[in-house]
Order: C-alpha cells, then structure tokens, then sequence
C-alpha cells in the first residue's frame, strides 16, 4: 500500500468513526473523491438479468434506471401495478432501454412472492442480480394475511423466501449475486428472536425496522455460508442516510434537520449498482458494505451475533418462509 492509498484509508477510517458524517453526503463525497472508483459504465450488464424489488420509488428506482442505462434486462418488482408501471415507462423512457418488464407482489403476501418468483422462473433461463431493497418503517403494529408483523414480514421472511425460490435460476449464472439493502440503523440492536417480530404492546416501528434490518446482515452471511456451493455471492450493503421518499413520510423530523446532507437517490444506490456489476464483490462473499468498502457489523460489542443466535434465525425464518434447507451438494427449494 503506497501512502497515498494509506491516508485514504486512515481518513475513511476516521469518518466511519463519527457516524454521522460517515451516512451523510459527506461520506460518500468524500470517499469518491479518496479513492479510484471505478466508473461504473464500464461494466455493461448487456445481456444479464437483474431483478429489483420496491423499483417503484427512492433507491430501488434509481438503482434499477442504473442497472438498465448499463444495458440489463431489468425485471421491476412492485406492489401496486399502476406506480410500477409508471416506473416502467420512466426508466425505459430515460435509459432507451426498453427491455424493462415489472412484476406485481406484496411483500406483505407470501403467496404473491411465489408466484412472482415463479415467473421469474418460467420466463427466464438466467438471473445476474436479485436486488433485495423493497421495504418501508411502519410506526402502528400491523399483522399481515400470513398472520406475521408487517416488518419482519416484508424485511426479512418475504426476501428470503424469494431468494430461496430464485436460489437454482442464480445458481445457474455464473458471475451471480444477491444484495440486500439493510440499513444503518441496524447498528442500534443486536439480534434477539423473541424480539425480532414485536407485538402490538409497545410497538416501536424504528426498532422493529432496525431489528429486522439486523436480521437481514446476518442472514446475508447465513445464505454465504450455506449456500457456499451454489457459486452465488450475497452482499448487504446500508446506502447512507438518504433522501427519499421513504425517508420523508418515516422520518420527516430527521429528514428535515438533516436537509442537504442527505445523501442523493444516485449516491444511496452507487454501492448497490456496484455490488450488482463490478468484479470486486465477487471475490468475497457474505460481507456487509458501505461506499464500496466492507464495514464491521457491530460497532457496538452487546450488538454481535453469536453462531447460535444465527442458526436459530435460520430455522425460524426458513420456518415461517415454508423454505427447505440450503445446505448439502445442490441448492434445495421447497415450491
Ligand atoms: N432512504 C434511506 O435513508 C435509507 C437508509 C437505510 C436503508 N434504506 C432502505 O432502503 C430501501 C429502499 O428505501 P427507500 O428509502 O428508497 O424508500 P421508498 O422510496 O419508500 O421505496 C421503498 C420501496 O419499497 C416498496 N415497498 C414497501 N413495502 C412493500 C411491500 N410490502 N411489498 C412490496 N414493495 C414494498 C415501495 O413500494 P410502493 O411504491 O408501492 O410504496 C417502494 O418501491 C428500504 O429497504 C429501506 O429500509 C433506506
């Protein structure tokens, strides 16, 4: 290391310390200036297949008009048909690419992630990327059909489950990758089952969020680790404090006293687009990300995880997801 690339990394060191310029702008300013990024429009995705959930709005329509101005078959999940339409036309219009198709699932439906991901199946022979960002902070206590609080349900069992039933068609194309946008507010608890899906008594949506956001950095390692033979890679990332607007309606105070340090829609999805093209992410597997640069998972040390902790997760959600075991010489998807 040259002391160039030194000072880079001390100075990105020191602004992962102070948190809060680390998520804003200046964070992500600061470390595309430290450091040679590479130029993303070199990595044409011309031929390759992404899927993006939540594509209708914020991060997962700014990542996927990306992934699509590089030229990939980008596949919009979406749970409102008109809103994931007029994403359609929107990315479509501003790329000139029109091979953009959308898809209709609630996350809040476990049925609807079937059978989204069943087409995904029958229509295609290849899948590049599987983006899992769709997601929101719910502040009232809310059960779903499947009878699971809304958070861990849309956060953590439905994106699990589509990835398990995406599992073979990934495994199928070389170069694959899964990410999965958590969020830093995930530093703030460490995984506890029993807590994982809160009850109405009490509810806190922003712990709920932050918990369930937890359980996602650890499943990513889990899904590494597991499904190691599948030759997939799987990389969460936090993409900074961003202005979007599921920031604004979650958290108006904080958006607003933030202001413009809020990161752009463009600078929250650089480290996704990354994730889903550049060369690098292939040559590990399970980290969690931030500005294109592997992060610890726990800053606090009653927030890690123990392997047992981890398993239990692991059964629980396969539990709840109706997900047979990933483990052994194939992947195995129960329908
Ligand atoms: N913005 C930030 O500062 C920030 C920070 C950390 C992490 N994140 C994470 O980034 C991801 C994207 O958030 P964002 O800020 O871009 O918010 P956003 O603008 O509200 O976008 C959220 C997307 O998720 C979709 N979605 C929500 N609930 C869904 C459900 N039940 N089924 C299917 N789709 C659903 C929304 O669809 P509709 O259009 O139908 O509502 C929308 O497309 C989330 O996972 C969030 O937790 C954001």
């Amino acid at each position: 290391m040259n002391a160039r690339s030194l000072l880079a990394q001390a100075v990105d060191t020191a602004l992962e310390g102070t948190v809060v310029l680390s998520f804003s702008r200046v964070g992500y300013d600061v470390r595309s200036r430290l450091f040679a990024w590479l130029d993303l429009t070199e990595r044409p995705m011309t031929g390759k297949v992404a899927v993006v959930t939540g594509a209708t709005s914020g991060l997962g329509l700014t990542a996927a008009t990306r992934l699509a101005a590089l030229g990939a078959s980008v596949r919009l999940l979406g749970r409102d048909i008109g809103r994931t339409e007029r994403a359609r036309e929107e990315i479509a219009t501003r790329t000139g690419n029109p091979d953009v198709e959308i898809g209709v699932a609630d996350l809040a439906s476990l049925d609807d992630v079937r059978r989204y991901a069943d087409q995904i199946r029958r229509y295609h022979s290849r899948l590049d990327v599987l983006v899992n960002n769709a997601g929101a902070l719910v502040r009232e206590h809310q059960l779903t059909g499947d009878g699971m609080e809304l958070t861990a349900q849309t956060h953590v069992v439905a994106p699990f489950l589509l990835t398990a039933q995406l599992l073979t068609l990934l495994a199928q194309t070389p170069g694959s990758r899964v990410v999965t946008v958590s969020s830093g507010g995930m530093y703030t608890e460490r995984l506890g089952l029993p807590h994982l899906e809160m009850g109405p008594d009490g509810f806190d949506g922003v712990k709920a969020y932050a918990r369930a956001k937890r359980a996602q950095v650890v499943l990513n390692r889990q899904w590494a680790q597991r499904a190691a033979h599948s030759g997939v890679t799987f990389h969460a990332m936090h993409p900074g404090w961003v202005d979007t607007p599921g920031i604004q309606e979650a958290l108006p105070g904080f958006s607003r006293a933030m202001g413009p340090l809020l990161r752009t829609p463009e600078q929250g999805a650089d480290t996704m687009v990354w994730l889903a093209t550049a060369r690098e992410p292939l040559t590990s597997n399970g980290q969690f990300w931030l500005d294109r640069h592997r992060r610890w998972t726990s800053k606090l040390p009653w927030t890690r995880t123990s392997a047992p902790d981890a398993h239990q997760l692991w059964q629980w959600v396969s539990e709840r997801a109706g997900v047979g075991a990933v483990d052994g010489p194939e992947p195995v998807v129960t329908p």
